[in-house]
């Protein structure tokens, strides 16, 4: 990661300094960047809120988050009090027109008291409908107006639906320009997610047979076996299309899917993506049934732990019709993708947290083998981890010892935490810098956010006006309803059980015993 202790000083103002992103995320990031030393030397972070936080109340508050998440572990009493002393709450309802006057002044004296002009980064830390009063607040102030200093950063959902994401987009665009406005895709910052560039345009070796002739099939699993915790007021209103396909599980379709960049920059990457999106085959409302599965959990156990139904979460109506579950199948009509189809799957309490990306390659034109030798033989596979462990399978054919033709399916294995024995940096370290330095790379363009609701817009319709008449339709605990089996089998294929998994499984088939990986 980059250093930006040469960057010109720079203030962190989080709306939403007080919520649960900054506690939990956003100050854990930053304070990691501060060990590390990647944060300018002349930083301050200006935490905003409704709360009765002194300055002193906030820091033990902020710490707290820190000792909790922060992936260096617990803070050190004098690296604690030396990022502290930069840290500072503002008490503020920024509903308010009036509270923007008192931020104004605020950055206007920490520019005198530098005598530099900072960059000013507004992070919006909040819920959706917030974005609008701050965005003109802050334009009230003319705190948008340097083009060069002044940043947004804007927290998924970004919108609801394909109509309000282009309201949103439209009264960002009244505000700043696009080069200020940064929307963010946590998944994108993740190290494994951005290895997929790496891994399919630095090496020679994979990317002529990235295309329908050598690959039948792509599956995206984003996994979590945790439930929606306290968060019943934005995910009853979301559900699993909106909360994770519409965003993490498309970007990294584009990522898979997409042509080579000619350059690394910013625009060349975004475009590349923009135009998967808008190769994705539409699907018409009366194919949403074969192309789309939902569900929604009912209670069950998790690595022996009793967990409740969907229904009974605090806060969740006990007739919600919101899915936890969803899969779809899309197709990239283009000259590489024709018809192979691309499986995105993502559900809350499955069996585990897992997110990995598995391209599954054809089988060989012609067996030469005879029959007797191929009772093991698996077609190719290509597993790209992105968590919980990060890193690079892949399966092929060997033959097994012995003295007849036998083939046995071997994984080569690639881990980051064995090969670079260093911590990957967490998503939003790597995001909050890009910010600092002005890199928007990793960031939603204004196209890109509305092409991704286009392309769910069919299913949302059709599952807003079909109630689901099977919810709930798994238990927690297991990989989702039986209909999303039903869905890919029809293709002739099944799911494939995320690399953990699936990799002791193949080992163990082909009689090699090794350690769990
Ligand atoms: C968020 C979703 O964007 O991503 C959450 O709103 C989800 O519902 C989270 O749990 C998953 O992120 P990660 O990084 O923990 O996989």
């Amino acid at each position: 990661m980059p250093d930006n202790k040469a960057n010109g000083a720079t203030v962190f103002v989080i709306f939403g300094g007080d919520g649960d992103l900054a506690w939990r995320k956003l100050v854990p990031a930053l304070y990691n960047l501060f060990l590390d030393g990647r944060l300018p030397s002349r930083f301050k972070v200006l935490g905003t809120g409704r709360s009765q936080f002194t300055d002193d109340s906030y820091r033990l508050h902020l710490r707290e988050g820190v000792d909790q998440f922060a992936a260096g572990g617990k803070s050190d009493e004098k690296s604690w009090d030396a990022f502290a002393s930069n840290v500072f709450f503002m008490q503020a309802d920024f509903g308010d027109s009036k509270a923007f006057a008192a931020l104004a002044k605020d950055l206007s004296a920490y520019d005198e008291q530098l005598s530099e002009k900072a960059v000013r980064l507004f992070y919006l830390a909040v819920p959706p409908d917030m974005i609008k009063p701050i965005a003109v607040g802050l334009a009230s102030e003319k705190l948008n107006r340097d083009r060069a200093h002044a940043r947004i950063v804007v927290e998924k959902p970004f919108g609801h639906d394909l109509d309000s994401a282009r309201r949103l987009n439209r009264l960002l665009a009244e505000h700043f320009i696009e080069s200020q406005i940064y929307r963010i895709d946590h998944y994108l910052g993740k190290e494994t997610v951005q290895n997929i560039l790496a891994f399919r345009f630095g090496n020679t070796l994979f990317e002529p047979l990235w295309n329908r002739r050598y690959i039948d099939h792509v599956q995206i699993t984003v996994a979590e076996d945790d439930g929606i915790g306290h968060r019943s007021g934005y995910y009853e209103h979301a559900g699993a299309l909106r909360d994770i396909i519409q965003n993490h599980l498309l970007q990294i379709l584009c990522l898979i899917a997409m042509e080579a960049p000619i350059s690394f920059d910013s625009d060349e990457i975004r475009q590349k993506k923009v135009d998967v999106l808008r190769a994705i085959r539409p699907i018409a409302p009366e194919q949403v049934s074969q192309n789309a599965v939902r569900g929604q959990y009912t209670a069950g156990w998790i690595r022996g732990e009793r967990v409740g139904a969907y229904r009974s979460e605090p806060g969740v109506a006990p007739d919600s019709t919101t899915e936890t579950f969803a899969a779809v199948r899309f197709y990239v009509d283009n000259w590489r993708w024709q018809d192979v189809p691309f499986y995105l799957r993502t559900g809350k309490r499955l069996p585990a947290r897992i997110s990995e990306v598995c391209i599954h390659f054809r089988p060989v034109p012609h067996q030469t083998f005879p029959d007797a030798a191929l009772s093991d033989s698996r077609p190719n596979r290509l597993v790209m981890a992105i968590q919980p462990e990060e890193g690079i399978l892949l399966r092929f054919e060997v033959k097994h010892p012995g003295p007849s033709m036998a083939l046995a399916p071997v994984m080569m294995q690639f881990y980051y935490r064995e090969a670079f024995r260093s911590r990957s940096p967490e998503a939003y370290e790597t995001l909050l810098l890009d910010v600092v330095r002005g890199d928007s790379t990793l960031f939603m363009r204004a196209d890109q956010t509305e092409a991704a609701w286009a392309v769910i817009a069919p299913i949302l319709d059709m599952w807003k006006s079909v109630r689901p008449t099977d919810f709930p339709n798994y238990h927690a605990g297991s990989w989702g309803p039986e209909a999303a089996d039903i869905f890919i089998a029809r293709d002739g294929r099944s799911w494939t059980l995320p690399t953990f998994l699936q990799c002791r499984e193949d080992l163990a088939s082909c009689g090699v015993a090794r350690e769990p990986l």
